[in-house]
């Protein structure tokens, strides 16, 4: 069985795809390092009954090595020309992100091999504690961020994201770069967002008090951390300097596909990316049709039609959670 969905044969058609890239080798381009601090969700504030209901009590790390030197040195160019074909700023866009490309596997095979590398995700998952495997949404599998033009903007404004684990990796030299921290607030995110006064997922670019704000520091290009990325209440900062700052953020998904799965496929519809909704289709039936399996191999003749409902509605809740949103999108 798969760890997790194939990427899809096709590609949107607005991403181009890039040709004569070195082939990704595990050895060779990665170099993976331990963090040296994690902060559980407990750490945070978190109550035991909101940890028992994510997979992990694991919170946040602080950065470790990811990359090798060549890894690190061919990613940092096939990102830097990527640049010319980032997506459109719009829908999150227009409040949050500056500048960015979703889905950077579907141009760089370099990219969608290290993304879906198993070395990568096994190392993950010890730090995590939890079985995770690239993201089975191929958008957010392999993100990458870059500054906004304007540098008045913050390059992410406090949020959660949007799936449950993600890295977060520099490519640029942090040395030359001022400002631009990634920071996360050190609380819940309800209690995030009730001193900023947003729900959701929303970002909004305002303060929250210093005190209770820790930046992660990255040593290096080719350094990143893991998050529980819709645990942590986290934003990028605005530069004080116009500078190169490329990170690669790629999600993951717990496994086994019938374990609890935070990924917001209803936020995430609200995206404008090419192919997004068609992509979150395919994960929200896969998730569902593996719980479906587990209810055929599970249901009694014993039980009782609430329990039968409860069951049903289990299996399909956030498929169909999912199609009600769309549906209403496209009316
Ligand atoms: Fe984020």
């Amino acid at each position: 069985m798969q760890a997790t969905l194939p990427f899809p044969a096709e590609r949107p058609l607005p991403y181009v795809k890039y040709s004569g890239e070195p082939e990704f080798s595990a050895d060779r381009h990665l170099d993976l390092g331990q963090p040296k601090k994690i902060l559980s969700l407990k750490d945070l504030g978190y109550s035991d009954n909101q940890i028992a209901n994510c997979p992990s009590i694991f919170g946040v790390s602080s950065a470790f090595k990811i990359l090798s030197d060549e890894g690190l040195a061919i990613m940092r160019e096939i990102c830097l020309k990527m640049y010319d074909n980032r997506n459109e700023s719009v829908g999150t866009g227009i409040n949050r992100l500056g500048s960015y490309c979703r889905g950077a596997g579907y141009r760089s095979s370099f990219i969608r091999s290290f993304c879906d590398s198993p070395e990568l995700a096994e190392h993950l998952s010890k730090i995590a504690d939890v079985t995770l495997a690239r993201h089975s949404v191929p958008a957010v599998a392999c993100g990458v961020n870059y500054a906004p033009e304007d540098i008045r903007n913050a390059v992410d404004t406090w949020h959660t994201d949007s799936v449950a684990f993600d890295i977060v990796m520099m490519l640029s030299d942090p040395g030359k770069i001022e400002g631009g921290e990634f920071q996360y607030f050190h609380g819940t995110k309800e209690e995030g967002q009730d001193i900023l006064g947003i729900s959701g997922e929303e970002g909004k670019d305002v303060e929250l008090p210093t005190e209770r704000v820790t930046t992660i520091p990255f040593p290096a290009a080719g350094y990143g951390f893991l998050q529980q990325g819709n645990m942590i209440f986290h934003r990028a900062c605005r530069l004080h300097k116009k500078a190169e700052r490329m990170t690669m953020i790629p999600s993951f998904v717990v496994t086994p596909e019938t374990a609890n799965d935070a990924t917001n496929s209803v936020n995430m519809a609200g995206w404008d990316d090419p192919g997004i909704t068609a992509e979150l289709t395919r994960h929200e039936a896969w998730r569902a049709s593996a719980r479906l399996k587990q209810l055929v191999e599970n249901v009694s003749l014993h039980d009782d039609d609430s329990k039968l409902v409860n069951d049903i509605d289990k299996a399909l809740g956030s498929l169909m959670a999912f199609r009600n949103r769309i549906k209403e999108k496209s009316k």
